[in-house]
């Protein structure tokens, strides 16, 4: 893929990070523990290096190497960055990992749904993919709701499978085919 994809959604822009997003992260990730707890590599406080982190080696290098295509949520009309949604694809197994989140003023508008639907659509689509997953902890259940919206199936609770904090984490992982 030549040029970073750009996809729409009924009222969302899907589009590149950017340096210039870098005040965003900060803000919306800095704002609130949540998304470091229900996520597993977004950390907590959230400083200007850790945006750096993110544009320079998850957006730039992950587009660059066909690996990870990360894209900033923003409203149709206001270029401000809202929130971001991944699909980082193992190639070899022709299947892909998504995860997502979104500034938490504007939780509970189905945005998160209405950009994951999207996204399968790029990945069968676009990328060619036979099977797009994703996996929740349990204490987060609005983000399963999210998936079976999608479409997406439970397949199993995956016990133990993270280390995180000092504990060892079960997830929910949900699926769905081409
Ligand atoms: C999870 C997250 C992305 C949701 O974004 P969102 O745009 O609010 O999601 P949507 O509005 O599309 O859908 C949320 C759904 O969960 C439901 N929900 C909210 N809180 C819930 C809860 N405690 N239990 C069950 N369902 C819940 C909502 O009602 C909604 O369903 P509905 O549209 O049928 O009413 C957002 O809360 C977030 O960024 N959280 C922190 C990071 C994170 O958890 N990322 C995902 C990691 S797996």
């Amino acid at each position: 893929m030549k040029s970073f994809p750009e996809l729409q959604t009924e009222r969302l822009m899907l589009n590149r990070p950017l340096h210039t997003d870098a005040d965003d992260l900060v803000q919306y990730l800095g704002a609130d523990s949540a998304f470091s707890e229900n996520t597993l590599n977004i950390p907590f406080p959230y400083k200007k290096e850790d945006a750096e982190f993110f544009l320079n080696e998850l957006v730039d290098k992950g587009f660059e190497n066909g690996n990870n295509f990360i894209f900033a949520i923003r409203k149709k009309g206001n270029p401000k960055l809202i929130g971001a949604i991944g699909i980082h694809p193992d190639k070899n197994h022709h299947k892909a990992e998504v995860g997502y989140w979104l500034a938490k003023e504007f939780w509970n508008n189905g945005y998160i749904s209405e950009a994951l639907k999207q996204i399968i659509q790029f990945g069968f689509k676009e990328l060619k993919l036979q099977k797009i997953y994703a996996s929740h902890f349990p204490h987060n259940p609005a983000s399963g709701k999210i998936m079976m919206k999608c479409g997406m199936e439970m397949e199993a609770c995956l016990k133990k499978e993270y280390f995180k904090n000092g504990q060892f984490m079960d997830v929910y992982r949900y699926s769905i085919l081409k």
